[in-house]
């Protein structure tokens, strides 16, 4: 099949929404893609081992922030997708050192790398969270940004360099604002893969605060298609919001988990909230719509087949659950007050 693009570069390509894009572009008949990653601790090159033996596929182990490097990977490729970033918000609270690395400056030098080289096309992809708690009706893309957190911030500083770089250089870069994305290779850190690694191996699952925050939950692949048809038909300077249309209540997910894992409701853990914990994110998408997209799984399949994923495929997460992470859960979840269910585990 032919694709309008011949050579995409995809940052960020060994971490869990770019491993699975560029499994998608593949798919779809993109003759190269290159991967560039740094592998922090959520790059994972086993992630693409089902790519690695294809003709088209080429990896390249460097950092975004570095221009020469960047100039390298960039020769040939007529389109880039930035998915390079710190994306953990707890990690955020903790230390945002690295988040503003990567996300303001890192994305800085892409703009400016693409620019000198001429790319053709540039999709950033960034977040809902940009727009900040919205306790009711749903976000639009026109909407102010008012990001909460450490994490938030930084994407929302990049998406103001990608903006600076339309309008000052021409660069012909849309921005994607992705619900939260669930699915397979997604480092188990985060809340679906956290609570369901965590029941798999009998511990408590830590629920921050009343676990009533509301999240609009996409299935990976649709997020693909989403960034796939902003890279093709979006409009310089324009962003598109990308939402699953799942709301759920977070509480409501990891008993959705449970049931499915045949697992008791006993082994939840109601722990201290997370610091400036936005309640709730919503996404209107009619702008996205209106180019040729739709999501297309919904959620309790795409929950029953993720969690089926993560059964089968212990090889992949237990090794990540290492000695860092260890130390990483220590000090994100040590010093929480437990609010109700299991003390210890
Ligand atoms: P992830 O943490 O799984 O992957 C990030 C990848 O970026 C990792 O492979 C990491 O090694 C790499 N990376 C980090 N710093 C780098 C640097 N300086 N240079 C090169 N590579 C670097 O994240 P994800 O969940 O796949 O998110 C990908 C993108 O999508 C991010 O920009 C994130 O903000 C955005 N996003 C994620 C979600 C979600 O729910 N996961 C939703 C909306 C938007
Ligand atoms: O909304 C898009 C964003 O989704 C992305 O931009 C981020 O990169 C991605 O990490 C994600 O951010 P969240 O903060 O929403 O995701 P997280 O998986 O950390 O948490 C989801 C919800 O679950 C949130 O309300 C916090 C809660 N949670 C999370 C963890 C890790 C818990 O209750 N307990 C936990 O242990």
């Amino acid at each position: 099949m032919g694709h309008s693009v011949q050579h995409v570069l995809v940052t960020g390509g060994a971490g869990f929404i770019g491993s699975n894009f560029v499994r998608y572009l593949l798919r779809r008949g993109v003759p190269r893609v290159t991967a560039y990653d740094k592998l922090t601790y959520a790059g994972n090159r086993a992630s693409l081992a089902d790519v690695e033996d294809h003709p088209g596929f080429r990896f390249i182990h460097a950092d975004i922030c570095e221009r020469a490097d960047v100039a390298a990977a960039l020769r040939g490729c007529d389109a880039v997708v930035n998915f390079a970033a710190e994306t953990h918000v707890d990690r955020s609270l903790l230390d945002a050192d690295d988040f503003l690395r990567t996300n303001v400056v890192g994305t800085h030098v892409l703009l400016e790398q693409a620019r000198r080289l001429g790319v053709r096309r540039f999709v950033h992809v960034s977040t809902d969270e940009v727009y900040g708690d919205v306790p009711e009706g749903y976000s639009r893309e026109t909407d102010p940004l008012r990001p909460r957190s450490p994490y938030s911030a930084s994407k929302a500083a990049g998406e103001m360099m990608v903006l600076a770089a339309v309008a000052s250089y021409g660069v012909p870069a849309v921005i994607t604002r992705g619900s939260n994305t669930y699915g397979p290779y997604q480092y188990p850190e985060k809340f679906i893969p956290l609570m369901i690694t965590n029941a798999l191996e009998g511990r408590p699952l830590p629920v921050y605060g009343d676990g009533r925050q509301m999240r609009d939950w996409i299935h990976v692949e649709d997020h693909c298609a989403g960034i796939e048809v902003a890279l093709l038909r979006g409009v310089p300077g324009e962003a598109y919001n990308i939402g699953g249309g799942h709301p759920r209540e977070n509480l409501s997910v990891v008993r959705e988990i449970l049931q499915i894992l045949g697992l008791s409701e006993d082994l939840i853990q109601h722990v201290s909230d997370r610091p400036g914990h936005d309640r709730r994110y919503a996404l209107a998408t009619d702008k996205l719509r209106a180019l040729g997209w739709r999501p297309t799984i919904d959620f309790p399949r795409g929950l029953r087949e993720t969690v089926e994923w993560y059964r089968r495929r212990r090889d992949w997460w237990e090794p990540l659950r290492d000695a860092a992470f260890a130390e990483y859960y220590g000090r994100n979840y040590g010093g929480r007050a437990v609010l109700k269910g299991p003390e210890h585990g």
